[in-house]
C-alpha cells in the first residue's frame, strides 16, 4: 500500500509524521472519509466543500490547492488499486514546538492521504441483516459540525457499542433527543412512512451521505421531516437506519437490545440504498 504524506507518495509501512505534529499533540486537525465505488470517489465535491468549511472554521489554510487535493485523492486511490473502499485525508495545523496557540504564521499545514479496499460482499451481508445500536449520552463539545480529528467521545462510544455487541452508539442530548451516531447520522421511518432525521444545523455533523440520501428521498417522492426524534420514537418506528461514507445506508434493527418493528431491515432503507449510487453520481 502507498500513502501520501506531505508531498510524497511513500510505502504505507513507512508513512510517518513528526512527533511535534499538532494533530498528534493537540488533535489540532480535520479530516474526511470518502467512499470509493467502482474506482470512483463518491461525492468528492461535497467532501471538499465540507473540508473547506472545517478548515475555515478553525482558521487553517488548505495544505495544497483544492484541485491538487482532488488529484492526490484519485492518485492514492489508483496507486492502491482500490475499486471499492475508502479514502482518508487529514489536515493538521502542521509541525511546531509544542505551544497551545497557533504556530508562527507561515507554518505549513500537514496533509496525509490514505486509501484502502473494503469487502463489498461482507458489507452487503451486514446490510442484509441490519445492525444493533446502543444509546449513550452525547457528551461532546458544541462544535460537532466541524469534522475534527478530536474524536475521543466518539471512540469511547463506539467501544461501548462494540463491548455490547452493537455496531454503533446513538448519542442522546440533554432533551432526550437522538443527535447522531459516533460516526454516522441517525434516521427513522415513522409508522406513517415519514423519513425523519435531525436538522443539519443542530448538534450533528453535516453528513455527506445524509445530504445524498435526502436527495435520493426527494427523487423517490418520499416524505421527509428534518427534526429531532427521541429514543422512544425510534423504538416505536417502522424502520431505523444510519448513514455515513463507511456505512452507506445501514439498517438498524435493534436499539438497546429491543427490536425495531419486526427486527428486520425495512423497505425504505433498502429503496434508498438502491437509489443511493444513482443519486451520488
Ligand atoms: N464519519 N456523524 C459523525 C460524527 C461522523 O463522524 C460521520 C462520518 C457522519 C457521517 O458523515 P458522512 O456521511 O459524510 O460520512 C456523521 C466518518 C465516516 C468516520 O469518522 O469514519
Amino acid at each position: 500500500r502507498i500513502a501520501y504524506v506531505n508531498g510524497r507518495y511513500v510505502p504505507h509501512a513507512q508513512a510517518q509524521v513528526h512527533v511535534e505534529d499538532r494533530g498528534y499533540q493537540f488533535s489540532d486537525g480535520v479530516y474526511e472519509v470518502c467512499e470509493v465505488s467502482g474506482g470512483f470517489i463518491i461525492d468528492r465535491t461535497r467532501h471538499l466543500d465540507r473540508l473547506d468549511r472545517s478548515l475555515s472554521e478553525l482558521a487553517m489554510a488548505w495544505p495544497v490547492g483544492r484541485d491538487a487535493l482532488g488529484r492526490i485523492m484519485i492518485e492514492v486511490t489508483s496507486r492502491n488499486r482500490v475499486r471499492d473502499g475508502l479514502v482518508y485525508l487529514q489536515v493538521t495545523r502542521g509541525v511546531a514546538r509544542r505551544d497551545h496557540p497557533f504556530p508562527p504564521p507561515g507554518t505549513p499545514t500537514a496533509l496525509v492521504v490514505t486509501a484502502k479496499s473494503t469487502d463489498r460482499r461482507a458489507f452487503a451481508e451486514k446490510a442484509e441483516k441490519g445492525v444493533a445500536v446502543i444509546t449513550v449520552p452525547d457528551n461532546r463539545w458544541d462544535r460537532v459540525d466541524i469534522k475534527t480529528i478530536g474524536l475521543l467521545p466518539n471512540v469511547l462510544a463506539r467501544q461501548q457499542a462494540r463491548d455490547s455487541g452493537a455496531a454503533e452508539a446513538w448519542m442522546i442530548d440533554e432533551d432526550g433527543m437522538v443527535t447522531e451516531g459516533a460516526a454516522t447520522n441517525a434516521w427513522i421511518v415513522t409508522m406513517d412512512n415519514v423519513l425523519v432525521t435531525r436538522p443539519a444545523e443542530n448538534g450533528i455533523l453535516r453528513g455527506v451521505t445524509r445530504a445524498t440520501a435526502l436527495e435520493a428521498a426527494a427523487k423517490l417522492g418520499l416524505a421527509v421531516e428534518e427534526r429531532g426524534f427521541t429514543v422512544a420514537e425510534a423504538m416505536a418506528a417502522r424502520e431505523a437506519f444510519m448513514t455515513s461514507a463507511t456505512s452507506q445506508i445501514m439498517p438498524v434493527t435493534s436499539i438497546d437490545g429491543a427490536p425495531v418493528a419486526n427486527g428486520h431491515p425495512g423497505e425504505t432503507a433498502r429503496q434508498l440504498g438502491r437509489a443511493f449510487f444513482g443519486a451520488a453520481e
